[in-house]
């Protein structure tokens, strides 16, 4: 028999890639619940055209919860992952993170415990921004999880992490998930609170949850009306329309981006697995790369004219490096990273070319001027 999934969050950039492989499956009927926010969807938003039609579309939000009760008394699983995802913008906008992240959350959690329902696996989507910077080795003295580097270190332009205790530059190590919370920005905190709310409310009321810490993710689909998510699609986009990606500090700091089939890979592992039960893992590639890395490949394949402005420039919170060590959910559930780096990012490239031949508006310089004036950048 098949099993009605309810996906929220799912007309988006990950959701509509697990609505596909869901479908591919031929056991699933599908029920995609999105807000359409125009940030990320345009402000006549309008289902997305590469949202699968064999998905029930249904707009609306997870705040909503006579229409959030109706859904869930009709799906066997969730999958959560309706939210505003811009880490800047949450800075300034805290009404509006925590409504949606946190109280929509909140809203599904309710109703889980309040109601009559058959619902047997929650998937909550959590981020690596949980971390901050995670875990780090000073060779005189082990393992640390520092704090953010001030700001007199980051105006002098010294931009590695240093030993707490003795002062020496450190290595970053991969974060595992037992590093602790060090969220340096609202929308972390509201991830925070939504994977600490489902998991506490999961296992009390033994429904199984699964939380996954998504790293950086890229791919086809990213929003480019949205100038807070993706440094791959803003990089890209800029390409595109003959400007120059702008990096900040070095160049040198380090992401795990992790392509979005890789994500859907997870996600289905994790309702598939009973291992999955009550567990928090993190989804990424296991593979550091730099932003220049990352600066350099994008232009060299779509506007070799355009050479990457280092302006030493540097944004409050940022961190340095963050790199997912991935063997728990590879041991748990089998998960393997599929896609390389050098190869995804061509997929992500030629959504982009297509997209770009209509949409030359500006929206990456716009987020960087909205930053500025909250005095966010330095
Ligand atoms: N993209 C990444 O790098 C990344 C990294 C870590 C975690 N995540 C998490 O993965 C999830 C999906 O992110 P994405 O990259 O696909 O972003 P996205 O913006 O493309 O998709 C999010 C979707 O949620 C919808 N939405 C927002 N608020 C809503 C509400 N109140 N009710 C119903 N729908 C609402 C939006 O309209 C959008 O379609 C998010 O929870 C995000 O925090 C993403
Ligand atoms: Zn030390």
């Amino acid at each position: 028999m098949s099993k009605s999934v309810l996906l929220t969050g799912g007309a988006g950039f990950i959701g509509s890639h697990v609505v596909d492989r869901l479908i591919m499956e031929n056991k699933y009927e599908i029920t995609v619940l999105d807000i359409l926010e125009p940030q990320v969807h345009g402000d006549k938003a309008t289902v997305p055209a590469y949202l699968n039609p064999e998905a029930e579309f249904i707009q609306g939000s997870v705040e909503d919860y006579e229409l959030m009760d109706d859904l869930i008394q009709n799906n066997d699983i969730l999958i959560h992952l309706a939210a505003m995802v811009g880490v800047g913008q949450s800075m300034y906008q805290i009404k509006k993170y925590v409504r949606h992240n946190t109280y929509g959350t909140s809203v599904l959690l309710d109703i889980l415990s309040n109601k009559k329902h058959s619902v047997q696996k929650v998937v909550i989507a959590s981020s690596n921004t949980i971390y901050g910077e995670g875990k780090y080795n000073c060779v005189q003295c082990g393992v640390k999880y520092p704090d953010f580097r001030e700001k007199p270190q980051l105006k002098e332009k010294d931009w590695e992490l240093k030993c707490p205790d003795c002062g020496k530059k450190m290595d970053p190590l991969p974060t595992d998930e037992t590093t602790p919370f060090n969220s340096s920005s609202i929308y972390a905190l509201t991830k925070q609170n939504q994977e600490q709310m489902g998991l506490m409310i999961g296992k009390t009321y033994g429904i199984d949850t699964t939380i996954l810490r998504f790293f950086l993710v890229y791919g086809p689909r990213q929003s480019l009306s949205n100038p807070y998510t993706g440094v791959c699609a803003i990089f890209s986009s800029r390409l595109l329309n003959n400007q120059a990606p702008l990096v900040f500090e070095d160049g040198l700091q380090s992401r795990d981006f992790v392509h979005v089939n890789d994500i859907a890979q997870a996600i289905l592992l994790s309702i598939k697995k009973k291992k999955a039960k009550h567990q928090i893992y993190n989804v990424g590639s296991g593979e550091s790369i730099s932003i220049k890395n990352v600066a350099e490949t994008l232009a060299e394949k779509i506007n070799p004219k355009v050479k990457p402005i280092y302006n030493e420039q540097y944004r409050v919170g940022d961190i340095r490096h963050c790199v997912a060590d991935i063997s728990k959910i590879k041991n748990h559930l089998g998960y393997q990273p599929k896609v390389r780096f050098q190869d995804g990012i061509e997929d992500l490239i030629h959504w982009i070319r297509k997209k770009t031949s209509n949409n030359k508006s500006n929206s990456s310089q716009r987020a960087i001027d909205e930053l500025q004036d909250k005095g966010l950048i330095k």
